[in-house]
């Protein structure tokens, strides 16, 4: 293994049953919790983050912290930048589960700066670029048509969608998640043109 996987010695995989129970916590108290961002999204934002983190030596235990925080905010306000809010929420979950003091501003920042009110200037750190690109990613290949239709479909036109997709694809930070999403981009940009070619110009 290369990384920080082995030199903590896994150390980092502590947090995530603690992290687990907290986000299950925060959900329930949310007002309006979106399904698009559940835990479902967590997970699979979480496994490209570790394949990420990997291959660039990146901080696991910043990672697994600010993944499973940084839509808190999402469940309160349907608002695609919500990175602020979620830092704000997340930051008395890590006081509570008593978080290593020394990392817990790389976390509020990478959780800060993961939406698109922020630029890409602002993402100083590894760990908030890869949690950027993991979580943008997630908009891709079957898993993104499906989110795509659920959030946006029959309220947004197809050509929005996929113009979407594009500004998300050349906002990615890191050309290693180029080459691991590439297939994804693809899929769902093919998927959409040809919905849109079936549907006729209203789609
Ligand atoms: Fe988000
Ligand atoms: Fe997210």
């Amino acid at each position: 293994m290369e990384g920080n996987m082995d030199n903590k010695t896994n150390h980092w995989q502590q947090w995530i049953p603690v992290l687990e129970k907290e986000l299950a916590i925060e959900m329930q108290k949310a007002p309006s919790p979106s399904e698009v961002h559940a835990k479902d999204h967590i997970l699979r934002v979480m496994r490209r983050c570790l394949r990420l983190g990997e291959k660039l030596g990146a901080d696991f235990e910043i990672l697994v912290a600010a993944v499973y925080l940084h839509d808190l905010g999402r469940h309160y306000i349907d608002d695609k930048a919500h990175g602020a809010l979620s830092a704000l929420k997340a930051e008395p979950v890590l006081e509570r589960i008593h978080f290593p003091q020394e990392n817990r501003e790389a976390v509020l920042h990478a959780i800060r700066v993961h939406d698109v009110s922020a630029t890409s200037e602002d993402r100083t750190t590894l760990e908030s670029k890869i949690l950027y690109d993991a979580d943008k990613v997630d908009t891709l290949g079957v898993v993104g048509v499906l989110r795509y239709i659920r959030h946006f479909y029959g309220r947004k036109s197809i050509d929005y969608m996929l113009d979407d997709i594009d500004a998300r694809w050349d906002g990615l930070a890191l050309d290693e998640t180029r080459k691991l999403a590439l297939q994804d981009y693809n899929y769902i940009k093919s998927y959409f043109t040809r919905l849109k070619e079936e549907l006729g110009t209203d789609a």
